[in-house]
């Protein structure tokens, strides 16, 4: 299980870009439900934090494919995204 910092909590409707060990992963919080993703577009490895949040949808800011941060399907078939479980770690 991955293990965040709370003090990288984004507010609501808001992400946070976070690096562990060296990969980069984009916290989002929708209404205080908090979801993890991987940052980098695996489409061309535009970073998904740059992108726009609607609905439950993180917008690639370079092509605009759509990526759902509950699912992890994205709008083109063939480009779905890793979504990973984690929990804040007890501080
Ligand atoms: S780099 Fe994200 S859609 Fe192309």
């Amino acid at each position: 299980m991955i293990q965040i910092h709370p003090r990288y909590k984004p507010k609501p409707g808001n992400s946070s870009i976070i690096s562990i060990k060296g990969h980069e992963y984009l916290l989002i919080n929708q209404n205080d439900t908090f979801y993890l993703m991987d940052n980098l577009c695996p489409h061309k490895q535009a970073s998904l934090g740059l992108g726009k949040i609607e609905s439950d949808e993180v917008i690639c800011p370079l092509h605009q494919y759509r990526f759902n941060f509950k699912t992890g399907k994205c709008s083109v078939e063939r480009f779905p995204i890793q979504i990973y479980a984690f929990e804040f770690m007890k501080i």
